[in-house]
C-alpha cells in the first residue's frame, strides 16, 4: 500500500514536471524574467540568436520580431548583438568564446538549436538555450536561472562537442551582455589589503576597460569580480537604469566592458583567459561559473536588495539564521598563548554576552611549533605544549560556559618548514624547476591534484572529528598564486591549473558541506581576499578586512555591502589604538560600525575595563536587540562616506517594517553650527515610530526626538536631524512601530 502511494506520488510530480517543459515556437520570442525584468532574444533568418533586450518587463514585446538596427542596412547580414558571440562570423567585438576546432579552425558560429524552459519551483524558472555550430559538432547551452521575487538573473554556458579530437578552449566567458546608451558609467571596486572594497566610479570611453585578477587565491583583495553599470550619468542610489553583474568564482576572472564605433556597449565576463587554455575531448563537457545578474529602474540601492535578498534566500549557507556575536582570539593574542590564557577568554567573553568564541591561528604544529607565521602549516595536530588537553577540552570547555566554538584553518597553504613540505614537496604550486617564490613564507598546495584534495579534505575533516562541539571555522588563504604550474597536471595541461585549482577547492567545500551541513565557516583571505558568489556558496560569511579601523571600515563596509549582504559581513571591534593603522578610536564609535555588521570583537576582553566594560556589555545587548534587523533587513544607504562633508548615513529597515536601525557616522571636525541632517527611507508612511538613541555615552547630549514618535512619513520628508560635530564621532538610533 505504502509502495502504491509513493509511486503515485512519484509519477505526480514527473508529469507536472514534463508538462512545464515548453519548447519554443518559431517566431517567437524568447524570454527570460523575473517579476520586474526580462531579457528577450529572438531566432533571426540564418538562425542567430539575437539579444534583443534586457530591462523593466515590456506590456508588448511583438516590434521586436520585425526589429532590425541602423547596421543591417550596412551590411550583408545583421549584426545586432548575439545571444552569445563567439568569435567568427562578421564580428570585431571581444568575442565570449574563442576556440580552436579539433581540425585546427579557429573560428565558431553559433546558431539556434532548441530552447527549453524549465519551472523548478514556483519562484525559479531555468532556461537553456541551445546553440550549435552551423558547421561543426559543437554545441553551447547558454543557462539562465531567474529568480523571480529576488530580480536576480544567472547565467552559465556549458560547452560539449563530437568532433573527431579535442578541442582548445582559449575563452569561455559565462555572460554576454550588449546595452545601447548615450553614455555608461562603470563602478567597480578596487584595493589591497587592509582597504578592501574601494568604490571607483568611471565614464566608459572608445575602447575597452577591464577588471580582472591573474592572481588564482586571494583574487578579490585588489579587485572584485562585481560590477555597475550605469546608463546616461552617474549611478544613482534611488533613480537611474543600473545594470549589475557579479561572478561567483573563487578564481582567475575577467569583465570587459567595451565601447564600440556606435557607441554600444558589450560586456563579457567569466574566468580569466590568462594562460588558461582547457581542453576537452568528445562528449567531455566544460561548464562556466554563473554570473549574477540584475537590473535596477530605481537606481543602484534597489540592486543591493536584489543580490542581498538573493543571497540570503540561495547563496550564503544558513541564510535564514541569525548569526552569533564572536570572539576571536587573533588581536588579543596573536601566536602567544596557552590553554590558561583560552580559558580565561572564554570565561571573559561568555560574561560579556559572547555566544561564538574562535581560537585563531597558532594552535597547531610540534616538529615545527606555529609561534610565528614562518613554520607549521600544513601540519594540523594542536601544539602539545600550548593545550596539552587538545581542542576537544577548549570546545567542550566553551560548550559549557554557553559558548560556540571555532578554530582558524588555513588548509591550502604550508610553510617550508612543516612536516607537509618535508614528505610532499611534490603536492606544492611549481613551475618545473623554478624556484618557488614564498609569501607570508608560506608556499601553496596544488589542488588541482585529487591526492591534495583529499588532504585537505581530511585535515579539516579530522580537526572536526575532535569534537562535536567545534561548532565554526575560519578558512584562511594568505596568499595567491605565482609561478603557476602542477606536478600532477600532465605537461600539456599545465594551462588547466588555475580552473583546476578553484574546482579542486569547490570540490573539498562540498565534501566538507555533504558531512557537516550544520557547520558555520567563515571565509577569510587575508581579510577580504575572497569575497565573491562562488565561495559564499559554502561559508556563512566573510571576514571582511583585517583593517578594523571604524573611520575605515566606514568605507570598506560600504563597498562590500553594495552586493555582499550584512548578514556575512564579520565586523569586529578591535583594541585601542587600532593594530594596523595605530589610531585612536573611542569605544562607542568602534562599537557603532561594527555593529552595522556581523558583530564580533578582536582583543583581549580583560582589557576593556571600568566604565568602557558597561558600555560594551550593553552594546552586545543592544546589538542583540537590533541584529535581526541588520542581518535579515533591508539596506538603504542614505548618505555615502564618499561624498566629502564628512558625514555617512545608513539604516536597515526590517521586512515587516516594524523595526529600523539608522547609523550616523561623522569623519571630519563640522563647524559648531552644522549638524547632520537626512531623510530616512524604507518606512511605513502611516505607522508611527518610536525613536531610542542607542549606544549613547553616560546618556549625555541626546537626540532631541530621543523616546518621541514621529510618522514614517514625516521621517521619510523631513527627516531626522543631528548634532555630530566631533570627528571620528556616531550615534545609532532604534526605530520601533507603536
Ligand atoms: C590573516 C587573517 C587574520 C588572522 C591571521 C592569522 O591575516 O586575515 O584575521 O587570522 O591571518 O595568521
Amino acid at each position: 500500500m505504502k509502495r502504491t502511494i509513493i509511486i503515485f506520488i512519484l509519477s505526480f510530480f514527473l508529469i507536472d514536471f514534463v508538462s512545464s517543459v515548453n519548447q519554443w515556437q518559431k517566431n517567437e520570442l524568447i524570454k527570460v524574467s523575473t517579476n520586474n525584468q526580462e531579457m528577450i532574444f529572438k531566432v533571426d533568418g540564418s538562425g542567430k540568436v539575437l539579444f534583443l533586450y534586457w530591462g523593466s518587463i515590456m506590456n508588448d514585446a511583438t516590434p521586436f520580431l520585425e526589429y532590425k538596427n541602423k547596421n543591417f542596412q550596412l551590411t550583408d547580414q545583421t549584426i545586432t548583438p548575439q545571444l552569445y558571440q563567439p568569435y567568427g562570423g562578421i564580428t570585431y567585438i571581444e568575442p565570449a568564446l574563442q576556440l580552436t576546432h579539433a581540425d585546427g579552425v579557429i573560428t565558431t558560429e553559433l546558431i539556434f538549436e532548441k530552447v527549453e524552459k524549465i519551472s523548478m519551483n514556483e519562484n525559479i524558472d531555468h532556461t537553456v538555450i541551445t546553440l550549435k555550430d552551423n558547421v561543426y559538432p559543437l554545441y553551447a547551452d547558454i543557462l539562465f536561472k531567474s529568480y523571480k521575487k529576488e530580480n536576480i538573473i544567472s547565467q552559465s554556458v556549458s560547452v560539449y562537442h563530437k568532433e573527431d579530437g579535442d578541442i582548445q578552449i582559449n575563452k569561455i566567458a559565462s555572460t554576454y551582455i550588449p546595452l545601447h546608451a548615450n553614455s555608461y558609467h562603470l563602478t567597480y571596486f578596487y584595493g589591497s589589503w587592509g582597504r578592501e572594497m574601494n568604490i571607483e566610479e568611471k565614464k566608459l570611453t572608445p575602447g575597452i576597460s577591464v577588471i580582472e585578477s591573474k592572481r588564482g587565491v586571494r583574487n578579490t583583495q585588489s579587485t572584485n569580480p562585481s560590477f555597475l553599470l550605469s546608463l546616461n550619468g552617474v549611478s544613482g542610489e534611488y533613480s537611474g537604469d543600473v545594470y549589475a553583474g557579479s561572478l561567483a568564482w573563487s578564481g582567475t576572472y575577467k569583465i570587459t566592458f567595451e565601447c564600440d564605433e556606435t557607441n554600444a556597449l558589450h560586456i563579457v565576463g567569466g574566468i580569466n583567459p590568462f594562460v588558461s587554455t582547457y581542453y576537452i575531448k568528445a562528449n567531455e563537457k566544460f561548464t562556466t561559473p554563473e554570473m549574477i545578474l540584475s537590473y535596477s529602474n530605481e537606481g543602484r540601492n534597489k540592486i543591493t536588495h536584489h543580490f542581498h535578498d538573493w543571497a540570503r534566500r540561495y547563496n550564503i549557507k544558513h541564510g535564514d539564521q541569525i548569526r552569533p556575536v564572536v570572539l576571536n582570539s587573533w588581536e588579543g593574542t596573536y601566536f602567544d598563548f596557552d590553554e590558561k590564557k583560552i580559558l580565561k577568554m572564554i570565561d571573559d567573553a561568555a560574561i560579556l554576552g559572547i555566544e561564538l568564541f574562535v581560537l585563531d591561528d597558532g594552535w597547531f604544529g610540534n616538529k615545527y611549533p606555529r609561534n610565528h607565521d614562518n613554520a607549521g602549516l600544513g601540519d594540523w595536530q594542536v601544539n602539545k605544549k600550548k593545550l596539552p588537553r587538545g581542542i576537544k577540552y577548549l570546545a567542550e570547555y566553551a560548550h559549557k560556559k554557553g559558548l560556540k566554538f571555532g578554530i582558524w584553518i588555513e588548509p591550502e597553504m604550508v610553510n617550508p618548514k612543516s612536516e607537509l613540505a618535508d614528505n610532499h614537496p611534490d603536492w606544492i604550486v611549481k613551475s618545473g624547476n623554478r624556484e618557488k617564490p614564498t609569501e607570508r613564507t608560506q608556499w601553496i598546495l596544488d589542488l588541482s591534484n585529487p591526492l591534495v584534495q583529499k588532504f585537505v579534505y581530511k585535515s579539516v575533516d579530522n580537526l572536526l572529528s575532535e569534537s562535536s562541539h567545534i561548532n565554526y571555522i575560519k578558512w584562511d588563504a594568505n596568499r595567491y598564486v605565482t609561478n603557476a604550474g602542477s606536478e600532477h597536471l600532465p605537461k600539456d595541461r599545465q594551462s588547466h591549473f588555475w580552473i583546476e585549482y578553484t574546482k579542486g577547492l569547490y570540490n573539498v567545500y562540498e565534501r566538507l558541506r555533504a558531512k557537516y551541513p550544520e557547520l558555520l565557516m567563515q571565509q577569510c583571505s587575508s581579510g577580504g581576499g575572497r569575497i565573491d558568489f562562488g565561495a559564499l556558496k559554502y561559508h556563512d560569511e566573510f571576514w571582511t578586512s583585517d583593517d578594523t579601523n571604524p573611520s575605515h571600515r566606514i568605507f570598506i563596509q560600504h563597498g562590500t555591502n553594495i552586493f555582499y549582504p550584512s548578514i556575512a559581513t564579520g565586523a569586529h571591534v578591535s583594541a585601542n589604538p587600532n593594530h594596523q593603522t595605530g589610531m585612536y578610536n573611542s569605544l562607542k564609535f568602534r562599537f557603532d560600525v561594527a555593529m552595522s555588521g556581523r558583530l564580533g570583537m578582536e582583543l583581549q576582553p580583560a582589557d576593556i575595563t571600568g566604565s568602557e566594560y558597561d558600555f560594551a556589555k550593553k552594546a552586545i545587548e543592544n546589538y542583540k536587540y537590533i541584529r535581526n534587523t541588520v542581518q535579515m533587513g533591508d539596506l538603504y544607504r542614505l548618505v555615502s562616506p564618499y561624498n566629502d562633508t564628512g558625514w555617512s548615513s545608513l539604516m536597515y529597515v526590517s521586512k515587516d517594517k516594524k523595526q529600523a536601525v539608522l547609523f550616523v557616522y561623522n569623519l571630519k571636525f563640522q563647524s559648531p553650527t552644522a549638524f547632520f541632517e537626512t531623510q530616512l527611507k524604507g518606512l511605513d508612511t502611516n505607522k508611527n515610530y518610536k525613536i531610542e538613541e542607542l549606544n549613547a555615552v553616560e546618556n549625555k547630549n541626546l537626540f532631541w526626538g530621543n523616546l518621541k514618535s514621529f510618522t514614517g512619513d514625516y521621517l521619510m520628508k523631513a527627516g531626522i536631524n543631528v548634532d555630530l560635530t566631533e570627528p571620528f564621532t556616531s550615534r545609532v538610533f532604534l526605530l520601533e512601530v507603536e
